[in-house]
């Protein structure tokens, strides 16, 4: 019978593609304040600053490009016979990138529970756009065509992440969860391996440089740089030998 794989993802597997984590001693986190910039009350009280924030990480994604780690998951996208989901908390495109150079299988499905930060949504209609350029207090959005509506397409604290019923019900029923590159600290992303372990018992295994916050719900832990230990863990799975 065809297994579940779920993959969720974090900072780390970014990170050697040069996007900084958010909780490391130099991460995001450290020089912006989540209340400012990660919180829709922190946007009503200064959406410039929030803008500039959000812009300033949607333009580097020009200067980035996927790594071994976003390229191995995507080579198991294009040769897993059962179901794979990714699922992913970072905001960056390198996944959708490396996953649109290979053919993934029908049944992969890429999602971003945290937003994405090359989409703008419209705060009055709920519309999606494609966005790759700044978005400022004059930005129009196509369904209204008036400016000041359109907000960075990304989950902040105090907001339910995006697709919970697709993810909660992947977790709940796969035989493999991996996590890859993430602290652990943010719910309700780190507690899908309670989640899988329980209802899906599911196999385990935590990527991480460290152990994370929920290590003791792995049955496997393997530490060291997401380039090295995901593409050998993606080797083992091809080879039947993760499930
Ligand atoms: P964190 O910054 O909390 O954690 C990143 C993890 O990646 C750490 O455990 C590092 O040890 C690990 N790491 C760093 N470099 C690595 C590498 N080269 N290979 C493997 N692992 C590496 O980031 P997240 O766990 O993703 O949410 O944070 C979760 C959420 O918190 C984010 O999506 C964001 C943030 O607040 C929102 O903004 C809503």
């Amino acid at each position: 019978m065809d297994k579940t794989i779920v993959i969720l993802t974090g900072a780390g597997i970014s990170a050697e593609s040069g996007i900084p984590t958010f909780r490391a001693s130099d991460g995001l986190w450290c020089n912006h304040p989540i209340e400012d910039v990660a919180t829709p009350q922190g946007y009503r009280r200064n959406p410039k600053l929030v803008h500039e924030f959000y812009n300033a990480r949607r333009a580097q994604l020009k200067e980035v490009i996927p790594n071994a780690a976003h390229h191995a998951i995507a080579e198991l996208a294009a040769n897993w016979d059962g179901k794979l989901f990714l699922i992913t908390q970072n905001v960056d495109d390198l996944h959708d990138r490396a996953t649109q150079a290979t053919t993934p299988k029908p049944a992969f499905r890429l999602i971003h529970m945290h937003g994405e930060l090359r989409k703008a949504r419209c705060e009055k209609s709920g519309s999606i756009f494609d966005w790759q350029e700044n978005i400022d207090g004059d930005s129009h959005c196509d369904c209204c065509n008036a400016p000041g509506n359109l907000r960075p397409h990304i989950v902040w604290f105090n907001e339910m992440p995006l697709e919970m019923d697709v993810i909660d019900e992947a977790a709940s029923s796969c035989d493999l969860f991996m996590s890859i590159g993430t602290s652990g600290n943010v719910y309700p992303a780190a507690g899908l391996v309670h989640t899988a372990r329980t209802y899906g018992r599911a196999h385990t295994v935590e990527l991480n440089l460290e152990p994370s916050a929920g290590e003791s719900l792995f049955h496997e832990k393997i530490y060291g740089p997401a380039t090295k230990t995901v593409p050998e863990y993606v080797r083992r799975i091809l080879a039947g030998g993760v499930v």
